[in-house]
């Protein structure tokens, strides 16, 4: 079942003919159905369920690896039986003929689930307080090198021809998953909500520990400053980038052809501050003025290192 959709996406090798569709006005990769999009509104929630929710290059990876940790309480032999995607499977992604979301009926609680819905595409009843959402964001300068280089690696994504013109895209919402300060704002405008908790990637890197500790809390997972230290030391970029579980590099989107370990890494640098080394003056300060328009208003504040 899963070949023939992962062969759709191989006969895309030439990337310049890779299409995005709109869906309520946000331009989605070709594996997100229409249908399935529309059917997500209905899913049903249960109390206990745990999605991580990001726009992409947010740290989603690093936040399955910190909740699959919690969960098997710093375990190393039960998070790494299996694949983190499989752990904690990717909610509206289609794999051969049915969407994730649509096979989750029979897994036990609890749920645990990554995914880049916008709010106003997500499950009405998440929206509504049930189940739990750890939303991560990202300061965007470094989110669009990190996507960036990513689209070179996902062969569902459309090949940059060159930095300038991808952040030209990034900037009028052109890309994958449409205009990053939507989404963000989307879920930062319901950050009150008492199901959801809003994190920033900075304040994982500066406060790991701290981080994970409000993860723990905000689940009402039961855990001992031991097993912190385990999530903590676990989830590092380094162990994760070196272990065959979290790395992706011969993960099932490897196999199947939707990442090309040739054309880069997934786990690239995991730093903040990596923007000084793509962007020129004019083009951050230009930047800057965008993103000061569109969150200076709202209260939401990053941090560039
Ligand atoms: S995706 O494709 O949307 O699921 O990608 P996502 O996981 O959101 O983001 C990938 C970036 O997160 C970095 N990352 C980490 N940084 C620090 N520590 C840890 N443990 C970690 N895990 C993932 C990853 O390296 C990507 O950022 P860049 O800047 O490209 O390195």
């Amino acid at each position: 079942m899963e070949s023939a959709m992962y062969s759709r996406w191989r006969a895309t090798d030439d990337r310049d003919r890779v299409e995005y569709h709109m869906y309520k006005g946000v331009p989605l990769p070709s594996h997100l159905d229409p249908k399935d999009m529309d059917d997500i509104q209905d899913f049903t929630v249960r109390d206990d369920d745990v999605f991580i929710i990001t726009y992409p290059k947010s740290g989603t990876a690093w936040l399955q690896r910190i909740v699959s940790l919690l969960h098997f309480g710093g375990d190393v032999s039960k998070t790494d039986r299996k694949e983190q995607d499989e752990l904690v499977p990717y909610f509206e992604q289609k794999v051969g003929d049915s969407a994730t979301f649509r096979k989750l009926t029979e897994v036990p609680s609890p749920r645990m689930m990554k995914s880049h819905l916008h709010f106003s595409h997500a499950p009405v009843q998440l929206t509504q307080g049930k189940g739990k959402v750890i939303y991560v964001a990202r300061n965007p300068k470094d989110l669009a090198v990190s996507y960036y280089h990513f689209h070179f690696l996902c062969s569902t994504l459309k090949t940059p021809t060159s930095w300038e013109q991808f952040l030209q895209e990034f900037v009028n919402g052109e890309v994958s998953r449409g205009a990053w300060h939507d989404h963000v704002l989307g879920w930062w405008k319901h950050q009150d909500l008492p199901n959801v908790l809003f994190l920033r990637y900075e304040d994982l890197q500066k406060n790991t520990r701290k981080e994970v500790e409000k993860v723990a809390e905000f689940l009402q997972w039961p855990v001992t400053p031991e097993v912190i230290d385990k999530v903590v030391e676990e989830s590092k970029f380094q162990k994760m980038a070196t272990n065959p579980n979290t790395n992706k590099v011969s993960g099932k989107e490897a196999k199947a052809g939707i990442f090309d370990s040739s054309k880069g890494t997934f786990l690239r640098k995991g730093v903040a501050g990596d923007w000084k080394s793509h962007f020129s003056d004019q083009q951050s300060k230009w930047f800057d003025t965008f993103y000061q328009g569109k969150l200076g208003p709202t209260g939401l504040h990053f941090d560039f290192q």
